[in-house]
């Protein structure tokens, strides 16, 4: 069964998968998500990822639907069952099902999906090429809203907006910034730029989610002896850049060529953007294996 669903235990083929209608995540986006790649039957960072998911589950008050290494094996159990090779994970976990805002109406555990997909946000040509990208006018959530460290499905209503504005001008992604008017991220992704050989990124506190794949781009840039730097970022430190690029698991690592129609360095992938996609490259290979033929 290649594309496949597993919710709650049960396995059904995606087409047919259904959840809950009084899901909470559905009546009010009260859930988390993940989205995970694996590469080569192997399963890219899967403890970052759920290390991020348990983190927010403990911050939202959610009970334990199943213990961290049930659901690691779930995971990778499912992945072995779909038996793709390479692909995309979406690991969703809501409060339960009950109609009622107050949390206090979910009765149940926390429903659990596992979605075994595919996923090409980008086209090869668009990974060579580089992406245009817009400023959108959508701010991010302030953090005193709501932390940017948790990947909750309801904060994703301000970032499909930004998309669709970034849409309306045919950009590839379209940016953000904080209510102080600092860089914060892209839609579904981090951004770094290049400036005199040192690699440059927004600081966590500008409102950014901590993505996985930028964590794995810094650890990478600095085994290469790469200065890296978390700062305060405004839209004349992009156009200055040397190079940029933007970091996500669905957008792997992928330069960006122009912001609001200005062409950033030269115009191309940058000598560090590329020895960083490379380095990615290679990192991928690391996954956690899963062996295909056992079942879920
Ligand atoms: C808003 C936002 N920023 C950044 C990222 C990149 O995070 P990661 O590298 O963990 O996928 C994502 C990915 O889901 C995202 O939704």
């Amino acid at each position: 069964m290649p594309k496949l669903v597993w919710f709650n235990g049960s396995v059904s083929p995606l087409e047919s998968a259904q959840v809950p209608a009084a899901d909470h995540a559905h009546l009010y986006g009260d859930g988390l998500f993940e989205g995970i790649r694996f590469y080569n039957s192997r399963i890219f960072k899967l403890d970052e990822h759920l290390r991020r998911l348990y983190d927010g589950m403990r911050f939202l008050g959610f009970q334990e639907p199943m213990s961290y290494d049930a659901m690691r094996q779930a995971v990778i159990d499912t992945c072995a069952q779909a038996d793709l090779g390479d692909g995309y994970i979406r690991l969703n976990v809501t409060r339960g099902t009950g109609l009622g805002l107050d949390p206090r109406a979910v009765k149940t555990l926390p429903n659990v999906m596992i979605m075994i997909n595919t996923l090409a946000l980008y086209t090869p040509e668009q990974h060579e090429a580089g992406l245009d990208v817009v400023t959108t006018s959508w701010r991010v959530i302030q953090a005193d809203s709501l932390d940017p460290r948790l990947k909750c499905i309801g904060r994703y209503a301000a970032n499909i907006m930004a998309k669709r504005e970034a849409n309306m001008q045919n950009a590839g992604e379209g940016l953000m910034l904080n209510q102080q008017g600092y860089v914060a991220e892209c839609t579904g992704d981090n951004i770094f730029i290049v400036r005199d050989g040192v690699l440059r990124t927004p600081h966590p506190s500008c409102g950014i989610l901590q993505g996985i794949t930028r964590d794995t781009v810094i650890e990478l840039a600095k085994r290469a002896g790469i200065e890296v730097r978390e700062e305060f970022l405004t839209i004349y430190d992009i156009t200055s850049a040397d190079e940029a690029f933007l970091t996500g698991t669905a957008a792997e690592v992928i330069p960006m060529r122009s912001l609001d129609g200005r062409i950033l360095g030269s115009g191309s992938a940058g000598p560090m953007t590329k020895q960083l996609v490379a380095a990615f490259r290679e990192e991928i290979k690391l996954g956690t294996p899963y062996l295909v033929g056992t079942t879920a």
